[in-house]
């Protein structure tokens, strides 16, 4: 892991309000370079709220953000994106009749100088080679790259869309990528796939925050876990070790918050 001292992504005092609905109350919030965190809580805990903070979807109403140091107010997600914040909207953003190597292209496709020089246009085999490249390194296989993405299986177009942050945020060590349960629609193969991704990434310095239910899937990929109730933060502590009855309790509400005495 980093020893880097500066988090990769840093909240504090973040307040979030549906109309009356308190979502989040208070939450401070950080992840590191090239650390896993796991964002855990019940039903309406608060976590996907959270990430839509952090990925610039929501502004929340009071609390600062900081992406390596630095304070920013995301007034939208490309604001985030630009600060090197990736968010995995899952089946969303694919573009169905495309293949996959051009839906992991999106946005910044291959572009090719044509006879006329500035006349670039996409060069697919280019693309499809690059991307199968890409996919190899993230250890990631789907189905061939020149298959639309109408023809794949859910489980299968969560790991194109997964794959394609992980590109994206890949080239610069100081990327951040959130994840709204990633395995969630996954069969066995490709859950362990989205592990070891989890893990690629992390080794990269890439900062990571993940939200499942899945609490195999974390002690299995997180160095840290975070727990929410009703948009409280509970519990924050280093994943080896923790006490799994301790971790459904703080999820479930029956154990106390580990800052219960701080706060009184
Ligand atoms: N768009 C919205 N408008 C009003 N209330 C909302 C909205 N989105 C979420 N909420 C409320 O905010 C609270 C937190 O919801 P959130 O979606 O963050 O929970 P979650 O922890 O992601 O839950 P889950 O595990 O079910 O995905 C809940 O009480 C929910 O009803
Ligand atoms: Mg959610």
């Amino acid at each position: 892991m980093s020893t880097t001292a500066t988090p990769a992504l840093e909240l504090s005092g973040i307040e979030m309000h549906y109309g009356f609905v308190r979502a989040l109350d208070d939450i401070d919030f950080h992840v590191m370079p090239g650390e896993v965190v796991g964002l855990l809580g019940d039903n309406g805990a608060g976590k996907s709220t959270l990430l839509k903070v952090m990925s610039g979807a929501h502004r929340p109403s009071h609390g600062t953000i900081r992406v390596h140091g630095r304070e920013h107010a995301f007034h939208a997600p490309s604001d985030a994106a630009d600060a090197g914040v990736q968010m995995v909207y899952q089946d969303l953003s694919l573009v169905e009749p495309q293949d996959i190597a051009i839906n992991l292209n999106l946005g910044q496709e291959t572009l090719r100088k044509g006879p006329l020089g500035w006349l670039g246009f996409i060069d697919r085999k280019a693309m499809r080679r690059s991307s199968e490249l890409e996919l190899d390194r993230l250890g990631v296989r789907t189905a061939p790259m020149t298959r639309p993405v109408e023809m794949l299986s859910g489980g299968q177009r969560q790991v194109v869309a997964l794959a394609r942050s992980a590109i994206r945020v890949s080239g610069e060590s100081r990327g951040i990528l959130l994840l709204d349960e990633p395995t969630a629609a996954l069969g066995y193969e490709q859950t362990r796939q989205v592990e070891a991704l989890i893990r690629r990434m992390a080794d990269q310095g890439i900062a990571i925050v993940v939200v499942t239910h899945d609490l195999p899937l974390c002690y299995e990929v997180t160095d840290r876990l975070v727990i929410l109730n009703r948009g409280r933060k509970v519990a924050d502590l280093p994943t080896a070790g923790a006490d799994r009855d301790h971790v459904v309790g703080w999820i479930t509400g029956s154990r106390a918050s580990m800052f219960a005495e701080a706060a009184s």
